[in-house]
């Protein structure tokens, strides 16, 4: 047994962001953070719209454009870093909202590196016989847990989601349209403490104590995170690639975790991929985590970049520290 993307989706909130808008409200400027991040607008959900908003309307534009219909669907996986609740997982309410049924839905919390780490765990599922259509989604919020006070952060991230649909599929072919063909997973739980939320688990509940205002936040020691974003996903992406047979001549689009432009051309270069094939979209929606990676896909296939059967190399990194890879043929499909 295979699995084969069939479908795609993906949803930003509308509210646009400019580099202009947040430099009236911080001690930064417009060119700071292009010529640090390559980001120039970002999405914000509006107060009351909730990471699940976005997964529904993402997934359901994803299960439209692998013609199925919500019955179909028997399992849903959602990557978020920002569930609409501590308790319950986000991704049971977004499989009733969509009318999937009764199936198995649950979240996935691997920061950056979530929807990957999703997209391999559906493949298994299927790959296991234990699943036939899997929607796989990644969506964020982090305008929700970004201090309003802190430049570091509160310039880098966006809200957004992208899904996919991975299928059973019997026939073997690796050059069949969609197929996906490798996975690589791991984590270093030792340097946990570059990306967090120090307070508000069951660590440090915000309920035993009175935390710093800062220590409800996101926070991120940057320049430590890029070095190792580069090195995790440059590893990660060869070892995916030794498992598909693949050199990285092969590669035609190199869709890594849109963190920030330089971690990108970095990438490429550390894989000796040519920077015109690495797919970048952190300009115009900026880091979205979990969303990351669907949003770039959604992005370049409407600019009609991707045709039926390119080979195409994900890699993500983020908090835990985690990172993944994938590797695919791309399938014909239309995005939503
Ligand atoms: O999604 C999970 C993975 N995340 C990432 O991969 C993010 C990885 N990190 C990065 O993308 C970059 O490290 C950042 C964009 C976060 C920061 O860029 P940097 O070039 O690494 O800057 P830095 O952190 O080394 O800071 C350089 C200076 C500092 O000032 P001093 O100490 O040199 O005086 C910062 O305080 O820039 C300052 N700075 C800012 N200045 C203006 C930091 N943020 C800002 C800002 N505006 N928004």
């Amino acid at each position: 047994m295979h699995s084969a993307v069939i479908g795609l989706g993906s949803f930003l909130p509308p509210r646009r962001v400019t580099n202009e808008e947040l430099s009236a409200l911080l001690d930064t400027s417009p060119e700071w953070i292009e010529s640090r991040t390559g980001i120039r607008t970002r999405h914000w959900a509006t107060p009351g719209t909730a990471t699940g908003d976005l997964a529904a309307e993402a997934g359901a534009r994803a299960v439209k454009s692998g013609g199925l219909s919500p019955d179909d669907i028997d399992l849903l996986i959602l990557a978020t870093t920002t569930p609409d609740h501590p308790c319950p997982a986000t991704a049971p309410d977004v499989a009733s909202r969509l009318g999937l049924g009764p199936v198995a839905a649950y979240d996935i919390s691997a920061v950056c590196s979530g929807f990957l780490y999703a997209l391999a765990t559906a493949h298994a599922h299927i790959v296991a016989g234990q699943a036939t259509n899997v929607l796989v989604v990644g969506a964020e919020t982090y305008s929700t847990i970004l201090n309003p006070q802190d430049r570091t952060t509160r310039v880098i991230f966006g809200d957004g989601a992208g899904a996919l649909v991975l299928t059973a599929r019997q026939d073997a072919r690796a050059s069949r349209p969609g197929t996906l063909l490798a996975t690589d997973l791991g984590s270093d739980g030792g340097q946990k403490d570059l990306i967090r939320i120090p307070a508000g688990g069951s660590r440090r509940p915000t309920t035993a104590e009175d935390p710093p205002e800062a220590d409800r936040y996101f926070q991120m020691e940057g320049r430590a995170v890029f070095r190792q974003a580069v090195l995790r996903m440059s590893e990660s992406a060869r070892r995916v690639l030794a498992r598909t047979g693949w050199i990285t001549a092969d590669v035609d689009h190199l869709v890594g975790h849109q963190a920030n432009v330089r971690i990108l051309t970095a990438l490429a270069d550390h894989l000796d991929i040519p920077a015109k094939r690495a797919v970048i979209n952190v300009d115009r929606v900026g880091n979205t985590s979990a969303a990351s990676i669907p949003l770039a896909l959604a992005h370049a296939a409407e600019q009609g970049r991707f045709a039926p059967g390119d080979r195409v190399l994900l890699a993500a990194f983020g908090g835990g520290l985690t990172w993944a890879s994938v590797a695919l043929t791309w399938p014909d499909i239309t995005p939503l």
